[in-house]
């Protein structure tokens, strides 16, 4: 976890649809803020009492440093967090991280076509942004389920580059796979949204042909439920800048032993979505369990410390 945390003041606050508030943050004294790129997401002490922490996409224009701008959906579900920051008003403190990114826009690309299901569309806003100062070629198609649940209409239903779609809608204008397209060497996907909607899209690309490498994904919960992460046998963890030993049980993470040690071992979500625990597997097998990491990373050795296991009796750390 993040110890350098961010200082920040809400400076507004408005209501995008019935259940999505965009809260505009400042430095308590207008300094500028730490530069991002588009696709960044900030860990956020929604309630500082209670150690809550969510993670949020940056959706403002990469360029603007005054503000970083978040949208926060009234999770049904909620475990306390995106209703603590509906409840926030202009004026409110929160504590933030520096931003972090693990989906940017592809810098070898020349097209993009940004795909973007309900709050999905808050990274891939940003990208919007961010491609719009630039020259690339790229279309963004956002589906909501109606228009009133539909957030920033007002910057996006009259953009050439976006197409909307909603659910409640004549058939015509409804998300149609096809618009994917056939695989291109020179397009990157990006795709953003509720799990349903993922699995929708990064199947239909698959199976259009589309390899894994040009579909990057951004995930607000994981697939499986976190507790089946733990689940399995005892292996052993050893860190590699010490030769230490510690026993993961089932039960537990590798991180949760990691942390139970002392060892300085970043981290954030603890669900398997935001990468910022990947270490590199020195030796041992891995079980991976995330959903963040590519195949390729997976095959370059990546492992994620919070959602991952081993295969092997024991597993060796580039820790
Ligand atoms: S802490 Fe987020 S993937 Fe592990």
């Amino acid at each position: 976890m993040s110890t350098e945390w961010l200082d920040t003041v809400v400076d507004d606050r408005r209501d995008a649809t019935g259940r999505i508030v965009v809260l505009d943050l400042v430095s308590p004294g207008d300094a500028e803020l730490p530069e991002f790129a588009a696709g960044a997401h900030v860990d956020v002490l929604v309630d500082g009492a209670a150690g809550l922490v969510r993670q949020y996409s940056l959706c403002g224009p990469p360029h603007d440093r005054s503000r970083y701008r978040l949208a926060v959906l009234a999770e049904t579900a909620s475990r306390g967090g995106s209703l603590a920051m509906h409840r926030l008003r202009k004026g409110d403190r929160l504590r933030i991280s520096p931003p972090r990114n693990r989906f940017g826009v592809a810098a070898e690309a020349r097209r993009h076509l940004l795909l973007a299901g309900g709050i999905g569309v808050t990274p891939l806003l940003a990208m919007a942004h961010a491609l719009d100062a630039g020259s690339a070629e790229y279309e963004f198609h956002y589906c909501a389920r109606s228009r009133a649940e539909a957030a920033f209409l007002d910057e996006l239903e009259h953009h050439p580059r976006v197409r909307l779609h909603v659910d409640d809608g004549p058939a015509e204008q409804r998300f149609d796979p096809a618009a994917i397209g056939r695989p291109d060497p020179g397009t990157a996907i990006y795709v953003c949204g509720p799990a349903g909607f993922m699995d929708f899209v990064i199947s239909s690309a698959r199976t259009a042909g589309w390899p894994a490498e040009a579909i990057h994904k951004e995930r607000f919960a994981p697939v499986d439920d976190v507790a089946a992460h733990t689940v399995g046998g005892a292996f052993t963890v050893r860190l590699a800048s010490t030769g230490a030993e510690y026993e993961v049980a089932g039960g537990e993470s590798v991180l949760d032993v990691l942390l139970a040690h002392d060892v300085d071992a970043p981290y954030s979500c603890q669900q398997g979505i935001c990468g910022e625990c990947v270490v590199r597997v020195l030796a041992g097998e891995p079980d991976h369990r995330d959903d963040v990491l590519t195949d390729r990373e997976r095959a370059d050795g990546l492992f994620t410390t919070c959602s991952s296991r081993a295969l092997s009796p024991i597993l060796e750390l580039d820790l």
